[in-house]
C-alpha cells in the first residue's frame, strides 16, 4: 500500500467526532468539545499514524485509538498550561479558563487525561503493557518539564543546558512518545523504536525553540496565541537566557522593572534584535530539524514515508503557527 499522508487528518478528525461522552454531567465535556473542535495542527497523532504506517505498511486506521489518546493527552496539557501561563488566546480563540474559569479548565483537563488513558488501551492487544509503560513515563516527564518551566520563571541564572533539558521534558518527550507508540503497535524492534523516538525528540526540540521564537516574533493573526506572553512571564527561553548573558547591562534591569506589558515586550524585543537573537534562535532550531532527519537514516522505510518525515522535521523549525 502506498504511503498516503492526506488521510491522517481525516482519520483523526473522524475519531474525535466519534468520541462518546458520559451523559451525567454534560457541562464537564463542553470545554473538551470546544477545545478539540478548535483545530490545532494534530502533529502528535499524525506522528503516531505515520510511524505505524511507515513501519508496518498496514492501514494507519489500525493505530487510531492510540493516536487519539496522544491528541487528548496533548489537549489536556494545553488546558492546564493555559491556566499556569495565564494565557488568554489559543488557536485564535479564548482559552478555556478565560471562557469559563480555572476550575472548569482543571476538571475538563482531567477528563481529557482519563479519556486519553481509555483510548490508549483500546484494541491494544499484546502491546498493552508496552504502550502503557511508554504513555505513563512520557506523561510524568511532561509534568517534570512543566514544573521546571515554572520554577525557571523565578530564576535569572538558568543555563541554556537547563533550558534544553526543560523543553526536552515539557515538549519533546511527547513527540518522541507519539512516534514510539506507533512503532510499538507496528511491532518494530527495540532499535527501530529507539531511532524513531530519537527523531521525535529532536523534532520536539526544534518545535519548541520555534514556538519560543514565534511567541516573540510571530504574526499574531497567524500564530493564534498572544505575542509576548513568554516575556511577560519571564519565561527562560533560549532568547531570554542568551539575552541576559550577552546584554548584562540592559536586559536584567529591563525585566526587573515594573513596566506595562506592551512597553516591556517592546524593550526586550529591541535588545533581542540588536543581538540578532531572532536569527540565531532559528538557526539552532534548524540544527535540531537536521538532527531529526539524520535519525531517520537508521530506519528502513519507503521513499514517500521518508520524505514525509523529513518535511515534518523542516516544518518544525520554519512553521508560522
Ligand atoms: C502547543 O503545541 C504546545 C507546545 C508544545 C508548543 P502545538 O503547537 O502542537 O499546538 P496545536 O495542537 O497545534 O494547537
Ligand atoms: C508547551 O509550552 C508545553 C506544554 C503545553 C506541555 P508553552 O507554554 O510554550 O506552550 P504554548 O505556547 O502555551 O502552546
Ligand atoms: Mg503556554
Ligand atoms: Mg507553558
Ligand atoms: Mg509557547
Amino acid at each position: 500500500m502506498a504511503f498516503n499522508p492526506e488521510q491522517f487528518t481525516n482519520i483523526i478528525d473522524e475519531a474525535i467526532n466519534s468520541i462518546v461522552y458520559p451523559s451525567t454531567a454534560p457541562s464537564l465535556f463542553e470545554p473538551v468539545k470546544y477545545t478539540l473542535a478548535s483545530g490545532g495542527k494534530r502533529l502528535r497523532p499524525t506522528l503516531t499514524l505515520a510511524v505505524y504506517e511507515a513501519l508496518s505498511r498496514r492501514s494507519p486506521e489500525e493505530a487510531v485509538n492510540q493516536a487519539l489518546a496522544i491528541e487528548l493527552y496533548h489537549n489536556f496539557t494545553l488546558l492546564h498550561d493555559d491556566v499556569m501561563d495565564r494565557a488568554e488566546l489559543r488557536r485564535g480563540r479564548p482559552t478555556v479558563h478565560c471562557k469559563w474559569n480555572d476550575n472548569v479548565a482543571i476538571l475538563s483537563g482531567d477528563a481529557m487525561l482519563t479519556l486519553a488513558s481509555q483510548y490508549l488501551c483500546r484494541n491494544a492487544g499484546e502491546h498493552l503493557a508496552a504502550l502503557s509503560e511508554c504513555f505513563n513515563r512520557t506523561a510524568m516527564e511532561v509534568y517534570e518539564g512543566q514544573q521546571l518551566d515554572m520554577e525557571f520563571e523565578r530564576r535569572d541564572d538558568v543555563t541554556v543546558a537547563e533550558y534544553m533539558e526543560m523543553i526536552r521534558l515539557k515538549t519533546s518527550v511527547l513527540l518522541a512518545g507519539a512516534c514510539r507508540l506507533g512503532a510499538i503497535l507496528a511491532g518494530a524492534s527495540e532499535e527501530v523504536c529507539n531511532a524513531i523516538a530519537d527523531y521525535g525528540e529532536a523534532l520536539g526540540l526544534a518545535f519548541q525553540l520555534r514556538d519560543d521564537w514565534l511567541d516573540t516574533f510571530g504574526d499574531p493573526a497567524v500564530f493564534g496565541k498572544e505575542i509576548g506572553g513568554d516575556i511577560v512571564n519571564r519565561k527562560k527561553t533560549w532568547l531570554l537566557i542568551t539575552g541576559l548573558n550577552e546584554a548584562p547591562d540592559q536586559l536584567p534591569s529591563i525585566i526587573a522593572e515594573d513596566l506595562e506589558d506592551d512597553e516591556l515586550i517592546s524593550q526586550v524585543r529591541h535588545v533581542y534584535l540588536l543581538l540578532h537573537l531572532d536569527r540565531r534562535c532559528n538557526e539552532i532550531a534548524e540544527k535540531y530539524s537536521a538532527k531529526a532527519i539524520e535519525c531517520l537514516s537508521k530506519i528502513d522505510m519507503d521513499v514517500d514515508a521518508r520524505n514525509f518525515f523529513q518535511n515534518l522535521a523542516r516544518q518544525a523549525s520554519s512553521r508560522t503557527h
